[in-house]
């Protein structure tokens, strides 16, 4: 089998839940804590075994590949002062690790995924939305890597979500389930609690095998207007192995204020240099 070595990470959206904070800065550098949410997303796929690094991103996004990129300025200056510049490691990538695609139009994430397609080439790989911020040991990539070494085929996170949220998420029909692995028998896009087979939604992590660029090449619109990776994904239902890993660990939706603001508070707690000043303040809250 071969070992997942590509990820990409779809940051191409505009963000307009954050205005005005997103009106010139990608809503990926946001800062949950003193990391931007892509760097989560990096860290976490480097974890996994991730090798090259697949940016889809759009007009606007140029400081996540300043974020990545050496900075020499600022390091020649903390090198002066005797200051380590261990704190900027895992933004320090090297020659070739980051290969940025350009997204011309907003037409959707399986658009999004089918841009990286030259780059990807002929092997599996992972997709990564940074929106959903994942925290765990290991992290979910890593969950799902080590689940595919058993598995093959495409896998998606999975987790419950409130039966009323059903229309914010790609939902799955489950099949058999043992321990964290649920085979996945059916898709459906952003469907109507009404509508919805289950509440077992796809969360932003995803491991896909190279065929279903073939099939988003030619991906109708969907729900929204837009091209949907779930409509694609469905597609190969019934033609390759397909299972929802549900990851042991915690999700924040930092698409949404309440979200990322419940991110920055829980990260902070897991600070020691701030987890008291910020307790103490909660309680007088
Ligand atoms: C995307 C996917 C959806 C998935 C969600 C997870 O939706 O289309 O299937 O459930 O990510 O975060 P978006 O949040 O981009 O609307």
């Amino acid at each position: 089998m071969r070992k997942i070595r590509k990820a990409v990470f779809p940051i191409g959206g505009l963000g307009t839940r954050f205005l005005p904070a997103t009106k010139s800065m990608p809503k990926e550098m946001l800062t949950v804590v003193d990391r931007p949410l892509i760097q989560y997303a990096v860290d976490e796929a480097r974890e996994a075994g991730i090798e090259q690094f697949i940016f889809v991103t759009s007009r606007g996004k140029s400081l996540i590949d300043d974020h990545f990129d050496h900075a020499f300025e600022l390091e020649e200056t903390m090198t002066r002062r005797g200051k380590s510049l261990s704190i900027l490691d895992s933004t320090r990538s090297s020659p070739g690790d980051i290969t940025i695609v350009r997204q011309q139009e907003p037409l959707g994430l399986g658009h999004a995924v089918w841009c990286a397609r030259r780059i990807v080439g002929d092997e599996p790989f992972a997709v990564l939305l940074p929106d959903d911020l994942m925290v765990g040991r290991p992290g979910c990539l890593k969950q799902m890597v080590d689940a595919y070494a058993e598995l093959g085929g495409n896998l998606i996170c999975a987790e419950e979500v409130a039966p009323e949220d059903t229309s914010k998420y790609g939902i799955i029909t489950p099949g058999e389930s043992l321990g964290s692995i649920t085979e996945v028998l059916g898709l459906v896009e952003k469907p109507a609690p009404e509508a919805a087979p289950s509440n077992l939604g796809v969360i932003g992590r995803y491991i896909l095998q190279p065929e279903v660029m073939d099939i988003l090449a030619s991906q109708e619109e969907g729900a929204g207007g837009e091209i949907q990776l779930t409509d694609a994904l469905a597609q190969l239902i019934g033609q390759q192995r397909f299972h929802g890993v549900t990851f042991s660990g915690r999700r924040y939706d930092c698409g949404d204020k309440s979200g990322f603001i419940t991110a920055t508070l829980a990260l902070a707690l897991e600070r020691p240099e701030l987890a008291p000043a910020i307790r103490a303040f909660m309680a007088t809250a």
